[in-house]
């Protein structure tokens, strides 16, 4: 059964940010929370959390359209409305009584079949259906989302033994499929997995850093990216999810837990942070922390918080042997390091993963839910037993043993081996019952990383490869630094279109870094203009110009796959390929006016080209030129892929895929539906009206730059933008301008720019800071 309709109950955090997700996928949903006493609008509880979410930032809602379908209500006047839905999530306290009395009231209304899901973090299903009838319990289950419901991709799901498998199957789908989530498994035990072993982690990591007196500092720089945890580390991570939120977990699972269970070792209520919660000091929500931002004598500064005397001091930058080791060695390397911070980095880690063993098969049957729930509920890049064989399990049963400390069954089981091997180029992994086992994809699941495991490449440099993945379809592959877009990239690229044109039928560009590609790696830009060898640079941009548009008018289709950023050159591709599967969660825009020049890959060209061919245009010259002008002039980025669409990145025939797991398939099938009779697309020419234009925009960039909105380089980078988009001083609008016409005005435009200080400057800063200079 399909679900047309859904309910959240519950506009608090979790339950707006669900409601949120849902409406993302399409599906409208009622949003209901209590009335509060005297409230003028009875809805305010709901419509609140719309509100506030409409303002967020990160954004809950990836389109206006989104938003859209968000009813807000109440508990008294709308419950019946509840028998319209098909699937009812309950995201309201984590109180047992509540729930429970909610869910009496929800039974007596809703549609016979629609499922109820609760979102509790702590509570057993067990105990949520105590004294309900069988005909609740066989269409209830948990549904536990991360917080925020949008940007966490790990679902922990809980059937009881009453729950009808139709109703675990049709969520289980419908969440992963449609809200994009990797849906986990979990058994009822408290905490499912992620905050079981996430808590036992936090908790562990505050008591050895308060006993030890650790600065914060050292203890987020080692328990961060040395083991692949998030630079927040521990307290860094406190503040993020919200100081006020860790005495509740903890507590719970202090209840929940057996006597002997190793979390009452390391759980502790520690002053400093009831105080800290009762200042108000609740994290970033509130008025800081374990850190906060303090402005001393104009400047904003970063404080850390002294865990002895609750003191804040100007926030170290620690520099570590053992964190330098890691890099190479690894985090072995790190535990190896004899200062303060690499042992306690190995007292939390220890212990953290030694719990992680001892807890299977009480929390799962698999060590890969285990990982996975670690990897996409904490961000981890290496779930525990991932980590494990990075350090090697014999190694650190070996000092566990010199620690005096337990050795869990499981690691003894592992013995001389690792948790993952691979054999006959698969994935496998460790059973509990001493054997291995493939790591099984889902349906239409499709990894590069078990292609790139069982294959080797087509075609490979340093910067991108190219691989066969089934069917006739070839997968290109960036995998530079940031998967920036270099000589060698476009190399490969070409040389790609001709293995294609011989071997394969279609080609998807597709990666699985965090980024699709941050765009042309400036660096370089850089390096060429301080050495002004001007014709280098210039050939570069020729070169692009030339290979992107082969990419286009190739024999045949071009599918590009991007996921998270797609910038400036990597913005191009997308804009070069047939069709584009993207992920929901990408990113994309032509952010070159950022270190002082345009989009010369053709996308300044291609952006105005699909301005001016726009169905739903207002009519006119001018509204097509705006339109781009403004979007590569404010290097506008979608926030999602949806609103990719709203700027023309995306097109009509453009798809979106919620589950990054699923996009190399969904791109390959597009692919694969294009090649079926397919014929490239026609060059293209557009009537664009010259100087008159290029004196129009020129003025609206002259009133930005009076209110001081535009700085004096903007204005100059505008005005060259303005040429191109004008169509050039020969352009009239009775005579259709050329591509090529146009790609040429790109690279003079480009060149111009270049050679200028200020530009230089721009290009400089960016790769020194990360960040635009508004110069
Ligand atoms: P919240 O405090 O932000 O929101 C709770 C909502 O429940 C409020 O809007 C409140 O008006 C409503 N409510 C209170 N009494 C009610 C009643 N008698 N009937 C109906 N609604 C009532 O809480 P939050 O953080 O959104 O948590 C909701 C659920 O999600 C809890 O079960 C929590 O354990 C779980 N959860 C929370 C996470 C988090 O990071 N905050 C993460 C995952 C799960």
């Amino acid at each position: 059964m399909a679900i047309a309709k859904a309910a959240v109950i519950g506009a608090g955090v979790m339950g707006s940010g669900i409601a949120a997700q849902i409406a993302n996928a399409g599906v409208p949903v009622l949003l209901l929370d209590i009335v509060p006493e005297g409230a003028a609008d009875r809805n305010a509880l709901a419509a609140g959390a719309l509100a506030r979410m409409a303002k967020a930032d990160p954004a809950p809602f990836m389109s206006r359209e989104a938003m859209k379908l968000v009813t807000p209500g109440n508990l008294e006047d709308d419950l019946e409305r509840l028998v319209e839905v098909d699937w009812i999530v309950e995201a309201v306290v984590e109180k047992l009584d509540v729930k429970q009395a909610l869910y009496a009231r929800l039974e007596k209304v809703r549609k016979a079949g629609a499922v109820v899901s609760s979102n509790t973090s702590t509570l057993p299903l067990a105990k949520l259906t105590e004294g309900l009838p069988k005909s609740f319990r066989r269409d209830f289950l948990i549904t536990h989302f991360f917080n925020p419901p949008r940007y966490m991709r790990l679902l922990e799901v809980v059937a009881g033994p009453d729950t009808r498998r139709e109703a675990l199957e049709q969520i289980s789908a419908f969440a992963d499929h449609r809200l994009g989530k990797s849906v986990v498994r979990c058994k009822d035990t408290p905490g499912f997995i992620a905050n079981r072993i996430g808590s036992f982690w936090l908790q562990a990591a505050f008591c050895e850093a308060f006993e030890s007196g650790l600065p914060v500092e050292e203890a987020d720089l080692v328990l961060g990216r040395p083991l692949g945890i998030p630079k927040t580390g521990v307290f860094g991570l406190a503040d993020l999810v919200g100081i006020d939120l860790l005495p509740h977990v903890a507590a719970s699972l202090r209840t929940a837990l057996p006597a002997d269970d190793a979390f009452h070792e390391v759980d502790r209520e520690w002053p400093l942070v009831g105080k800290l919660i009762e200042t108000g000091y609740t994290g970033r929500k509130g008025k800081g922390g374990f850190y906060r931002l303090a402005t001393a004598g104009g400047q904003r500064v970063k404080e850390a918080i002294d865990l002895k005397t609750g003191a804040y001091h100007v926030a170290a930058k620690p520099r570590l042997d053992a964190v330098d080791a890691a890099k190479d060695g690894g985090p072995r390397a790190l535990f190896e390091g004899d200062e303060p911070a690499a042992r306690y980095a190995w007292r939390v880690m220890s212990r953290t993963l030694a719990y992680a063993c001892s807890l299977l098969p009480e929390i799962a049957n698999e060590i890969t839910a285990v990982d996975q729930a670690m990897r996409l509920g904490y961000n981890w890049k290496w779930g525990p037993f991932e980590l494990l064989d990075r350090i090697g399990p014999v190694w650190f049963a070996g000092r566990l043993e010199a620690d005096g400390l337990a050795v869990p069954p499981l690691l003894r089981q592992v013995g001389e081996g690792t948790f993952y091997r691979v054999g006959d180029g698969r994935l496998q992994y460790l059973t509990l019952e001493g054997g291995y086992a493939d790591v099984v994809r889902p349906d239409g699941v499709l990894l590069l990383e078990d292609v790139k495991r069982r294959s080797r490449p087509v075609a490979k440099n340093g910067s991108a490869s190219l691989w066969d993945i089934g069917d006739r379809v070839a997968c290109l592959e960036f995998h530079s630094k940031m998967n920036a877009i270099d000589a060698e990239t476009l190399d490969l690229i070409d040389k790609a279109i001709g293995i294609v044109a011989k071997e394969f039928d279609a080609l998807v560009i597709y990666n699985e870094g965090s980024n699709f590609s941050v765009g042309a790696n400036i660096g370089l830009a850089l390096f060429a203009a301080n050495v002004a060898v001007w014709p280098m640079v210039e050939d570069l941009v020729a070169r692009g110009q030339k290979v992107y548009r082969k990419l286009k008018h190739s024999a045949f289709p071009v599918v590009a796959g991007p996921s998270g950023m797609a910038l400036g050159g990597g913005c191009e591709v997308c804009l070069n390929a047939d069709a584009v599967q993207a992920h929901a969660e990408t990113y994309i825009g032509l952010v070159e006016v950022g270190v002082g020049v345009i989009p010369a890959w053709t996308g300044s060209t291609e952006l105005l080209t699909r301005w001016v061919q726009h169905k739903k245009r207002p009519g006119g010259p001018m509204p097509p030129l705006a339109q781009a002008f403004e979007t590569i002039g404010m290097a506008k980025v979608a926030k999602s892929a949806f609103e990719a669409r709203e700027l023309l990145f995306l097109r009509a025939g453009d798809e979106i895929t919620m589950n990054r797991d699923r996009l190399l398939a969904d791109a390959k099938a597009k692919a694969l539906a294009l090649a079926r009779d397919y014929r490239p697309p026609e060059k293209s020419e557009i009537a664009l009206p010259g100087p008159g234009g290029r004196l129009a925009l020129e003025m609206a960039v002259g009133a930005l730059r009076l209110r001081g909105v535009a700085t004096p380089h903007d204005e100059v980078v505008a005005k060259q933008l303005a040429i191109v988009l004008s169509g050039g001083e020969d352009a009239d609008i009775t005579e259709p301008v050329s591509d090529e016409d146009l790609l040429k005005l790109e690279r003079q435009a480009f060149m111009n720019l270049v050679r200028q200080p200020a530009t230089l400057a721009r290009i400089e800063h960016m790769l020194d800071t990360g960040k635009p200079l508004r110069n």
